[in-house]
């Protein structure tokens, strides 16, 4: 299954190979530290794909989401949590932008390097999906690519021209590399990060208070909000997108 046009399910040992690096790991230790004071949470791990997060978070947890658009990651996660002897992870083939678990029930939503594989539409979609299924007080956490590709902020410049410098450094490859990643960027083919400050309004937007986005020393940045309690809790539903992208039905799994 493909979400704008990348077949996730040809990446699977791809996204298991990057999530065992320290930086994945470094990201899921801040994510999961954010998480742990809450007993027996309902957590949702959105692009979850071969469990970095869900796993971390299974042991405590009451009930694990793991929702990711690839039914290859789904399997692969399946086994994985059969494996660590998880009865309460449940993987879910659906979207980031249509969520298929009932309003407030969920206590944390949690997501690594999910999001900037979507358009800035359904960013806001996938941010107003975790607002709406989150109970009053609930927490979103998540990790992603965080810059833009742009010459004018200083950090964007400087982590633009390291991506060029590393891959250039590979000789012919890395050049046939750069111009491959132009081309897909200029067709809207590449990936779609956002920047800190793009994400702290639209998770201000969607209602989340409590709002915290950190870029960090590299690519990736990380951010913290807060589903307001019962009586401000005011779900704001997104409905002049331009792109809509329908969720699987759901799989039942079990
Ligand atoms: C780079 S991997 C990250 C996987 C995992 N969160 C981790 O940190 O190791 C991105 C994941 O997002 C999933 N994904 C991409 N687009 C999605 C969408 N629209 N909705 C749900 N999952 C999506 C992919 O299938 C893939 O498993």
């Amino acid at each position: 299954m493909s979400s704008a046009g990348k077949n996730w399910d040809q990446y699977v040992i791809n996204a298991e190979e990057v999530a065992r690096t320290s930086g994945f790991r470094e990201l899921k230790d801040r994510i999961v530290a954010l998480s742990f004071d809450l007993e027996n949470p309902v957590v949702a791990d959105i692009g979850s794909g071969t469990g970095l997060l869900t796993l971390a978070l299974a042991d405590r947890a009451q009930k694990v989401w793991a929702i990711d658009i690839s039914e290859r990651m789904a399997d692969y996660l399946r086994a994985k949590s059969s494996s660590a002897g998880f009865a309460n992870v449940e993987t879910v083939v659906a979207s980031a932008v249509s969520l298929p678990l009932v309003d407030d029930s969920v206590d944390i939503v949690v997501s690594n390097y999910c999001y900037h594989h979507l358009s800035d539409d359904d960013k806001r979609r996938a941010i107003s999906e975790a607002f709406r299924v989150l109970r009053p007080g609930g927490r979103f956490v998540f990790g992603d690519m965080m810059f833009s590709v742009s010459v004018v902020d200083p950090r964007d410049r400087e982590l633009l021209a390291s991506k060029i410098r590393s891959i250039s450094s590979r000789g012919i490859p890395g050049l046939a590399r750069i111009v491959k990643n132009a081309a897909r960027y200029a067709t809207g083919r590449w990936e779609k990060p956002a920047r800190s400050d793009w994400w702290a309004s639209a998770l201000a937007d969607a209602g989340f208070t409590d709002v915290r986005v950190e870029p960090l020393e590299h690519e990736g940045g990380f951010a913290a909000a807060i589903c307001p309690s019962d009586s401000d809790k005011v779900y704001r539903p997104l409905r002049d997108c331009s792109e809509i992208e329908i969720a699987e039905p759901i799989a039942a799994r079990g």
